[in-house]
């Protein structure tokens, strides 16, 4: 019920309530745009169609530890009439553990990318490699049920801030562009 009063909210439709709450998501990833800064790391994405929907597979090499001043910040862009607008976003310092209790999405999305391999966002981060297979948000999440049907774009943009630096260099930015049908 809570999820479904959501989806109203977000959606300002009354009509949508019934079609989001009878019909199962079914989340296709349709392009997937990175760059990663490779004094850190190297990574591959790669998009796999299945047809329960798109699954995620990610390897990445990190190249040193990293133990504080990492900073992430995630958008999700829903697309109207043609535009994309940014509809939430979050920004997060995971070494920071005060900051725990007050964002639920990262520690939400942590596990669920718990169960496809070793790559999280759980600070310290160790150099080495890191592999997460056939990733796929389940139909039923609470992240996905808030979603309503549509064209989405999921922006991930992480950032380290050296010790005694005054500047933040960027480490990767994801972008996962999706459907939701
Ligand atoms: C997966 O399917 C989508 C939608 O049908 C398509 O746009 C995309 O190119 C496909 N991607 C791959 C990797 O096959
Ligand atoms: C992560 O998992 C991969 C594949 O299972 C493994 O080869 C790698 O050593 C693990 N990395 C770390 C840092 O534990
Ligand atoms: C940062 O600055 C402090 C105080 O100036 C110094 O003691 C420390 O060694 C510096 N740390 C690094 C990693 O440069």
């Amino acid at each position: 019920m809570f999820i479904c009063a959501q989806r109203w909210i977000w959606r300002r439709a009354v009509v949508l309530v019934g079609l989001a709450c009878a019909i199962s998501a079914k989340i296709m990833i349709t392009q997937v745009d990175y760059v990663s800064n490779p004094d850190y790391l190297t990574m591959k994405v790669q998009i796999n169609n299945e047809t329960e929907g798109s699954t995620v597979d990610v390897d990445g090499n990190l190249y040193l530890d990293v133990e504080q001043g990492v900073f992430v910040n995630i958008d999700l862009d829903s697309k109207m009439d043609g535009e994309y607008m940014t509809m939430i976003g979050t920004s997060k310092e995971l070494c920071n553990k005060d900051e725990a209790g007050m964002d639920p999405v990262v520690p939400l999305l942590n596990d669920e990318l718990e169960k496809f391999g070793n790559l999280s966002f759980n600070c310290p981060y160790k150099k080495g490699f890191y592999r997460m297979q056939r990733f796929r948000m389940a139909n039923d999440h609470m992240l996905v049920k808030m979603v309503p049907p549509g064209e989405y774009i999921v922006k991930m943009d992480l950032q380290h801030q050296r010790p005694n630096a005054t500047t933040k260099v960027q480490v990767f930015k994801l972008s996962f562009f999706f459907e939701i049908s």
